[in-house]
């Protein structure tokens, strides 16, 4: 089926994810708030994770998340299937399974035609049915600029809660896509990204981390996280601040799109890498032989990214033969957790 394109505007910024409120603006929003207690509550606002979660029962929680943002491609049926993709991920990334979902859309019904939100919504949809999941209701706002995205809720058990805290001292760090969409939306924007990459990078957006999920269930791991609008580094900081540990990362490892590191090496870079790396760039040390474009590859605002996850070294090796097994290719090793310098990110 043939539809209309989105037109992506100025005012549409980097990835997604970057057009998102600057790191740390709900954290001051929020601080110093009367926020709810309930013991059921596992997973809260105080320790800003992939998803929330809370206890039903000894042997049931709810985890819960919502992920919205305008697009970062023209196509509006891609468009929703990665937004879907990106949402559904948060559930992915806390290790559990995503039941329900709701459509939130923002849509500038005097200026688009409605047709476009259509595609949208397929697109959407051909993700939640993919994943299992049921739409249950939503909710449409006019507005001047297109926003679309889900809130979705699944089951998890809550013994069985990967949260980003609890790496273990001699841990590997597996990451499951490769790093560089931020870049490429840029590119795209510019006009400057062929038919070809952007068909190779809406289908790596477009697919769902359920089955890298579902394979690290039958493994050692400790920790696991999606990377998304904070970069690699953004999002690798979250699970080093208060863990006690350090990380060292061997960037040569870290899958990236080689255009990705060409464009960048041209400046080509969107505005949330910059902000990544002001706000989580001082626990961060670069060896002096990782150049400044793979850097920026580490900061560069990711969307519907993949998972990064920490598990016993002696079966990091397995886990990614199996991802490999279920057709993960670009899954790697690219990193360990080390017991000093406490709470900081060699990159090497
Ligand atoms: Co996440
Ligand atoms: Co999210
Ligand atoms: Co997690």
């Amino acid at each position: 089926m043939t539809h209309e394109k989105i037109r992506l505007t100025q005012t549409v910024k980097g990835a997604g994810c970057a057009a998102k409120l600057a790191p740390g603006v709900l954290d001051k929003a929020l601080c110093g708030l009367d926020l709810p207690v309930d013991p059921n509550l596992l997973v809260g606002l105080e320790r800003a994770d992939d998803a929330g979660v809370y206890r039903v029962s000894n042997d049931l929680a709810l985890v819960q998340t919502l992920d919205f943002f305008p697009p970062m491609v023209d196509d509006p049926y891609s468009f929703g299937q990665i937004a879907a993709a990106n949402a559904l991920s948060d559930i992915y990334a806390m290790g559990g399974v995503p039941k329900t979902a709701m459509n939130i859309v923002a849509f500038p019904a005097k200026t688009m035609d409605i047709s476009i939100l259509r595609s949208i919504i397929e697109g959407g949809l051909d993700k939640i049915r993919e994943a299992g999941v049921v739409l249950i209701g939503g909710h449409t706002v006019e507005d001047s600029e297109l926003k679309y995205g889900l809130s979705v809720t699944g089951y998890i058990h809550p013994d069985r809660i990967l949260t980003k805290k609890n790496l273990l001292i001699g841990d590997l760090l597996i990451l499951t896509k490769p790093l560089g969409t931020g870049i490429i939306a840029t590119a795209i924007k510019a006009g400057l990204a062929g038919q070809d990459l952007t068909d190779r990078v809406t289908l790596a957006m477009t697919t769902l981390n359920r089955d890298a999920a579902l394979t690290m269930d039958e493994f050692p791991v400790h920790a696991c996280t999606d990377i998304t609008g904070f970069g690699f580094l953004g999002h690798l900081a979250e699970m080093v601040v208060d863990s006690g540990k350090g990380v060292r990362i061997r960037s040569a490892n870290v899958p990236m799109y080689p255009e990705a590191i060409e464009w960048a090496s041209m400046g080509l870079i969107p505005a949330g890498a910059y902000n990544n790396r002001n706000f989580r760039g001082a626990i961060v040390d670069f060896s002096s032989n990782v150049s400044q474009r793979i850097q920026d590859l580490l900061f560069d605002p990711q969307t519907s990214g993949g998972l990064l996850i920490a598990v016993a070294a002696m079966e990091a090796e397995s886990l990614v033969t199996a991802l490999k097994a279920k057709g993960i290719d670009t899954a790697a090793i690219v990193g360990e957790v080390i017991s000093e310098p406490v709470e900081r990110i060699i990159v090497e």
